[in-house]
Order: C-alpha cells, then sequence, then structure tokens
C-alpha cells in the first residue's frame, strides 16, 4: 500500500501505485479541494505541488509522490496564515464559481516561489490554468499584488 505524506502528515493509501494522485487526494483521503476538471493535464484544476512543484494530478500517479512532499490547497496556510497568493485572491476577490481557483492558487504559489516578481509574458507561459468564469484579468491582477506584497 503506498504511503504518502500529504500536508505534512503520512497517510497509507490502499491504491495501485499507476492510479492518478487526484484519486487518492480526493477518494482515499478525502481533501476534496482539488478539482477534477478535465483529467488529461489540460485545465489545471487538480494542480497540487509535489516538493513546492506544482503538477497536475489528474496525470500524476501515486508512485511519483512516493517520498516526497505533497502540498493541497488545504495545507498551503501555514498554521492557519494565508500566503500572499490567497491573500491578494481574497482582498481582489478573484473567484467567480470558484471551481478552478484551489488549482490557479496553487500554481501562481509555485509561480512565484521561483520567479518573484513575474513578468506578464511569464504569468503567460506559467499559468495556463483554464477558466471558465473568464477571471483571468483579475488572476493577473492579483498575481502583481502578491508579487508587490
Ligand atoms: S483535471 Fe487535471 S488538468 Fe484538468
Ligand atoms: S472561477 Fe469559475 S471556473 Fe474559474
Amino acid at each position: 500500500m503506498p504511503t504518502l505524506t500529504i500536508n505534512g502528515q503520512t497517510h497509507n493509501v490502499d491504491v495501485e501505485p499507476n492510479t492518478p494522485l487526484l484519486w487518492a487526494l480526493r477518494e482515499n483521503v478525502g481533501l476534496t479541494g482539488t478539482k477534477y476538471g478535465c483529467g488529461i493535464a489540460q485545465c489545471g484544476a487538480c494542480t497540487v505541488h509535489l516538493d513546492g512543484v506544482a503538477v497536475r494530478s489528474c496525470s500524476t500517479p501515486v508512485s511519483a509522490a512516493v517520498g516526497k512532499q505533497i502540498t493541497t490547497i488545504e495545507g498551503l496556510a501555514a498554521n492557519g496564515t494565508l500566503n500572499n497568493v490567497q491573500k491578494a485572491w481574497l482582498d481582489l476577490d478573484v473567484p467567480q464559481c470558484g471551481y478552478c481557483q484551489s488549482g490557479m492558487i496553487m500554481a501562481v504559489t509555485a509561480l512565484l516561489r521561483e520567479k518573484p516578481k513575474p513578468t506578464d509574458a511569464e504569468i503567460n507561459s506559467a499559468i495556463t490554468n483554464i477558466c471558465r468564469c473568464g477571471t483571468y484579468q483579475q488572476v493577473r491582477a492579483a498575481i502583481h499584488a502578491a508579487a508587490s506584497a
């Protein structure tokens, strides 16, 4: 049975090693903040971090996450303190329906860790998450706000 470290806690998950990480997170561990959108690595709704790097968990097998620190949206706030991205999202009222937003926040947090002051071109190439509500302008503004916080 694979053992996963998720948001600092160890979980034994009763799944095959090639099961998508997204299913293990949602169905086995009950962390439903990570969403299923397309299932084929296109939309980004399922984005989580493996050792701080954004990955699309619908297309990442559980076996690839064993031995890594997995962070989901539920574990992003350290001791209940929102990070700068989460704060900017609240300040600028980014979400509409909210479905894509946990994946969006995870992707943006990973981007700002790598590039603390991204240009619009860097945002365009790094943040390819799809938002059916069209929050792209608010997302961009919130990325710049979080980068200047
Ligand atoms: S559900 Fe994983 S990228 Fe769309
Ligand atoms: S806020 Fe609705 S899909 Fe993005």
